[in-house]
């Protein structure tokens, strides 16, 4: 992340060498124009570490920094003084300060000294604002990837990630983009920086800007500290913007301004802050429609599509579904703690016959459920949603009164749940064609069925139907 440090010396020339020595590409560093007054907004900078003149830490200051020393977002405060007093010293750092040094050292020793608590403060200061510096370590391999699909959109990831450039990556939702960015950062040059992921979906509009450029103090009503944005945070790392088209017209021409510059500017704020961050943005959305709709700008989409990566949905990729069951049985077994030897043949062919709307994350929920229900030694098709296991084999057709052709498997149930499994497999395939024939639309469809939206709706997710997958 980006590191800020603010000089509070009445000297100039002292200033200008400190600002000259500290100042790196991971660190800016600002004189106040008041110095004086350093202390009295203390709580609410944002920044790491404030470099003060020991005349200027009065009584005053030193009470605020005493009453502010145990929160854990103040920055640190390095007391530079002229005198070695050890009596003074003790009592500034017993009152919070971070250290007391003497400016008359050779200034290779203090830019040391300063340097050092430099670097132990990016450590905290990453924790405070919780990100890793370290990722966990993901690699492509990670990708459970059989098939054709999988493993030809994989292989020129590596050349992809060392590249640098901005990606946008587009597919369904729960296909991985979230995971192939972890993967993309931690593979290339940036894996040692920040990886910070924003959802744009999630964010109210208002907090959008604030949360991505960050904000002065008094910026806006609220605004009662000054806040570091992503673009800070993910200095010398990764950016991740999921669900970019969700994000408004108008902070997307501040996007596209910041992609080009390579600069931010906090709300309220006056200064250009210089950032180095990759952006990896991701959507499930059609941008190109969108950018005919209007509701994304065109110059932005072209300047995130330069590279584009689409994900292959999980139905075009089956051959993957045992080498993903496999490897989450494994691991939900110890996470949710009910391990199971796998899932039996005829739920192996229900799950692999499945079209997985929601893709990997569908799937793994449908196993997560099955898991915690099953009682047996491996998972069966009892196990699985309805709408999964489906009787497949069992066709409308079939119900006929002859006694002769009328399924066993029906004819052994208690009335109630045979009747119960018919209707459920007669309105699966009743809503299934009335969606294929409507194209999705679901007002369309409810219509013609004569039910409202909200019943269709709630059919459609009791048996796994999206409508996005019937769309032409
Ligand atoms: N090829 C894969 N192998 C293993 N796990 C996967 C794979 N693709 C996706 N996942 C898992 O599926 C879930 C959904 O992935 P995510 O990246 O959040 O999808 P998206 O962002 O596209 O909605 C995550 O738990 C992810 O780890
Ligand atoms: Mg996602």
């Amino acid at each position: 992340m980006l590191l800020h440090i603010l000089t509070a010396t009445e000297e100039p020339e002292l200033n200008c060498r400190l600002r000259d020595f500290l100042t790196r590409n991971d660190t800016v560093v600002e004189s106040l124009e008041q110095p004086r007054a350093f202390w009295k907004d203390l709580g609410q900078k944002a920044c790491d570490l404030i470099l003060v003149s020991r005349a200027l830490v009065t009584n005053q200051a030193l009470g605020r920094i005493q009453d502010l020393r145990t929160s854990s977002d103040i920055p640190a405060i390095v007391v530079l003084t002229e005198f070695e007093d050890e009596k003074d010293r003790a009592e500034l750092v017993a009152a919070g300060c971070e250290a007391v040094l003497n400016v008359d050292l050779p200034f290779a020793k203090l830019g040391r000294a300063l340097r050092a608590i430099v670097e132990r403060r990016a450590k905290t200061a990453a924790d405070v604002v919780s990100i890793p510096l370290q990722q966990p370590y993901a690699q492509i391999t990670d990708f459970v990837a059989k098939s054709g699909a999988m493993n030809r959109f994989l292989k020129p990831l590596p050349r992809i990630a060392a590249s640098g450039s901005s990606i946008l990556i587009l597919g369904e939702t729960g296909v991985g983009k979230e995971r192939l960015a972890h993967v993309l950062h931690a593979e290339s040059p940036r894996s040692q920086g920040p990886f910070v992921a924003v959802h744009c979906g999630a964010l109210p509009e208002s907090l959008m800007e604030s949360e991505l450029f960050g904000h002065e103090q008094g910026a806006f009503t609220g605004a009662t500290k000054a806040r570091r944005g992503c673009f800070e945070l993910a200095h010398q790392g990764t950016l991740f913007l999921d669900e970019i088209g969700e994000m408004p017209l108008h902070l997307q021409s501040k996007l596209l301004r910041v992609l080009e510059n390579k600069e931010i500017r906090r709300v309220g704020g006056e200064k250009l802050i210089t950032v180095d961050v990759r952006v990896l943005a991701a959507t499930n959305r059609d941008l190109e429609e969108e950018v005919g709709a209007g509701r994304f700008r065109r110059d932005l989409y072209y300047r995130l599509n330069v590279v584009s990566l689409k994900m292959p949905p999980l139905r075009e990729r089956m051959e993957d579904i045992p080498d993903l069951i496999d490897s989450y049985v494994e691991h939900l077994g110890s996470r949710i703690g009910c391990a199971v030897s796998g899932v039996s043949d005829s739920a192996l062919e229900a799950l692999c016959g499945y079209s997985w709307p929601g893709n990997v994350r569908e799937l793994i929920n449908v196993l997560e459920r099955a898991m915690l229900l099953c009682e047996n030694d491996a998972i069966t098709t009892d196990d699985l949603p309805a709408a999964i296991s489906g009787h497949e084999g069992l066709s409308i057709r079939e119900l006929s009164h002859d006694p002769e052709v009328f399924p066993e498997e029906l004819a052994q149930k208690p009335l109630k749940e045979a009747r119960r499994e018919v209707l459920e497999q007669f309105e699966k395939g009743y809503l299934t064609r009335l969606l294929a024939s409507t194209n999705g639309r679901v007002g369309e469809a409810a219509n013609q069925a004569g039910i409202d939206s909200r019943t269709l709706f709630d059919k459609m997710k009791y048996y796994g139907l999206d409508k996005k997958s019937f769309r032409a």
